[in-house]
């Protein structure tokens, strides 16, 4: 039906249009032909945003596994479901077919219930991307039981605040875990954080990396002998549309992490959905998405969106520098990628590097790009698209949140044109709005607002665990009866929706707003810059005045030429103004960034206003390293 599979642009604004005259019947048609259930919904959405309260397919009942597998065996079950491409480029990939996956998935599944774990009950897993990571997280759902994934990167103490915040019964982990040519002691990390975490009565552990581990008696258990001994066969537990399928955490601008719980039937038709759309996925194309299944864009589109469309999803281990920094290049030459997904920092990084890494391998498979986690600016856009793409395979752009559970602003490859560093237009079912600060809409083109979604989609998260209020002070009150996301977009003359970031990262100078991402997309126009991050730090005439963090390409370069800081300002003067320059430019081996790739403004803010006994806990950064070079570079003092 045309509906699932949009083809070209007249048919996306027919389907839009549609999807927005009457969502209701639109999301039913897709949920209708598409999936299976066991029983029929009574009411396709209720929703009251106040409360707030939003329920898609109510009354129907479904396993989500038997859409993502069991359905898939008759036609698909010797098609690989799950390619898996370990650490080391010498270890074989392992191809699981659809088959396999079932009897993984089910044995896992009994392997579960056997140690206690029924519908309803939290499992926490904290494991390396092997496998096991995304058959446990299946086995989860087979049986009703929620999984809270948690990144295998966070440290114990990050961990043992999830696992007690959902007070899970259970931990799945590894012995350890393989990143490039280091090992990680994940069982040491898992042991530590329960020492805090009275709630977990049972570990299971996954052999991955062989090291010597301690096991707790009574507690933790070897996952391997349980699966030799379980039944390959385990009836699906029937949930409700609306049962909580899992909690995913993601941090707040303060306070504890954010435990976003995501129900089942409109997740699984929202990720169904938008994969097929937006990856335009045919049967036998191979797709790689290479976050982790730790964060929600593994969830969404390295487990659930592609299974459901019985995909071939890739599942690599490694890092994209190990053993050299043409790994995702050799990777997607290697296994004759289709779809290529992956971060604008992992981009900028691999952009760095010798042309010579990527241009040695045969890219010549590739159909589409994605991009997803930050705005991309239009240098990294326009190397991905010649000397990835070979300017033949469209970028998406996908915009969308861990709160949102799939893609909400994305062109559609070969139907929407594309424009550098903009997400173009709203996905069918993506009612936005801009709004001024004010708190009126803004309905004319080209201006920039705070980003707001105005009707419910089915994969909205539907609250955060244990703390209702929160959700609704967080997304519901900035703005009546609209979800807030946080982020400011520009629209333009034809409606294009271009995000320019976080709105807690605009600066305003000298009473103008200045959003980080425009200037440090001009910044890195300059030859010399590889990567830059700009905050404003207090002014005494402007009020805030602006510092910029800049990476050279060069990175053995210590120099730092007057020069240099003249014509990064002259590039932002001829891109934004002069409004927009620099006064202080800090040349740096690095920028502080999460696990997941994005810059932590806020530590940056904190040394540029020079208050670093305040940085906070950093030691979950990808590389706590460089923080103190910067403090010692700093320029501020
Ligand atoms: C924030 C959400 C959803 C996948 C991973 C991130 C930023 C995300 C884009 C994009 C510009 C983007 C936004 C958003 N973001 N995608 N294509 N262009 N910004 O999930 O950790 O929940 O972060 O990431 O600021 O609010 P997340």
């Amino acid at each position: 039906m045309s509906n699932y599979h949009i083809k070209h642009l007249e048919e996306y604004f027919q389907v839009y249009r549609k999807s927005v005259r009457n969502p209701e019947v639109f999301w039913e048609e897709i949920a209708e032909e598409h999936f299976v259930w066991h029983k029929r919904w009574k009411n396709v959405l209720s929703w009251d945003f106040s409360k707030p309260e939003v329920k898609w397919f109510e009354g129907a009942k479904l396993n989500i596994t038997e859409n993502c597998i069991d359905r898939h065996l008759k036609i698909r079950g010797n098609k690989t479901a799950i390619l898996f491409e370990p650490n080391n480029p010498d270890e074989e990939a392992e191809h699981i077919t659809y088959l396999q996956l079932f009897e993984r998935v089910n044995k896992f599944a009994n392997v579960l219930k056997q140690e206690g774990i029924r519908k309803g009950d939290r499992v926490c897993i904290y494991l390396p991307m092997i496998p096991e990571l995304a058959i446990s997280v299946l086995a989860c759902a087979r049986i009703g039981a929620i999984h809270s994934v948690v990144f295998a990167g966070f440290s114990s103490t990050a961990l043992s605040t999830r696992i007690n915040d959902s007070d899970c019964k259970m931990v799945i982990t590894s012995d350890g875990s393989y990143r490039g040519n280091k090992t990680v002691d994940l069982k040491g990390i898992v042991d530590d954080a329960l020492n805090q975490c009275p709630c977990v009565i049972s570990v299971l552990v996954a052999k991955r990396i062989n090291s010597k581990i301690n096991m707790k008696e009574n507690r933790d258990k070897w996952l391997q002998p349980l699966l030799d001994e379980a039944s390959n066969s385990c009836e699906p537990e029937i949930m409700d549309a609306e049962d909580p399928l899992f909690i995913l955490y993601t941090s707040g601008s303060t306070g504890k992490p954010k435990g976003m719980v995501h129900s089942t039937a409109g997740y699984m038709v929202y990720t169904a959905y938008t994969f097929k759309n937006v990856f335009n996925y045919r049967e036998e194309d191979i797709y790689w998405c290479t976050a982790d299944i730790g964060w929600i864009t593994g969830h969404s589109y390295i487990v659930y969106g592609p299974l459901a469309n019985g995909a071939t999803t890739v599942m690599f281990e490694g890092v994209p520098n190990f053993p050299d920094y043409g790994r995702f290049w050799q990777i997607i030459e290697k296994h004759k990628v289709n779809q290529f997904y992956t971060a604008p920092t992992a981009i900028r990084a691999l952009a760095k590097e010798k042309l010579d890494f990527v241009e040695q391998y045969d890219l010549s498979s590739l159909k589409v790009l994605g991009t997803v986690g930050e705005p991309i600016n239009e240098e990294a856009w326009h190397w991905y698209n010649d000397h990835v793409g070979k300017k033949k395979s469209p970028i998406v752009d996908t915009w969308w949140q861990t709160e949102t559970g799939g893609m909400m602003i994305s062109p559609i490859p070969y139907v929407t044109p594309t424009k550098a560093t903009y997400a173009t237009l709203p996905l069918p079912g993506v009612q936005l709005a801009l709004m001024d600060e004010q708190g009126k809409e803004i309905k004319e083109n080209q201006v920039d607002g705070r980003l707001c979604v105005v009707y419910p989609w089915p994969a909205m998260a539907r609250t955060i665990w244990g703390n209702h209020q929160r959700f609704k002070e967080t997304y519901f009150s900035t703005f009546e009866n609209k979800y807030f996301t946080g982020d400011g977009a520009l629209r333009d003359e034809v409606g294009y929706y271009r995000i320019t970031g976080r709105v807690d990262d605009v600066i305003i100078v000298s009473g103008h707003n200045l959003g980080t991402a425009p200037i440090e997309d001009a910044i890195n126009e300059h030859q010399a810059v590889a990567e830059s991050a700009v905050v404003g730090f207090p002014h005494d005439i402007k009020g805030k005045a602006l510092y910029g963090f800049v990476i050279l390409k060069e990175t053995g370069e210590t120099r730092v030429h007057e020069n240099l800081r003249k014509e990064i300002n002259q590039v932002i003067t001829e891109r934004i103004g002069p409004i927009a320059k620099l006064d202080k430019i800090q040349f740096v081996p690095g920028l502080p960034k999460t696990r997941s790739g994005k810059i932590m403004r806020r530590i940056l803010r904190k040394i540029v206003e020079n208050d670093t006994a305040n940085l906070g806990d950093i030691s979950t950064l990808l590389n706590p390293e460089v923080v103190e070079a910067i403090i010692e570079g700093s320029l501020v003092k």
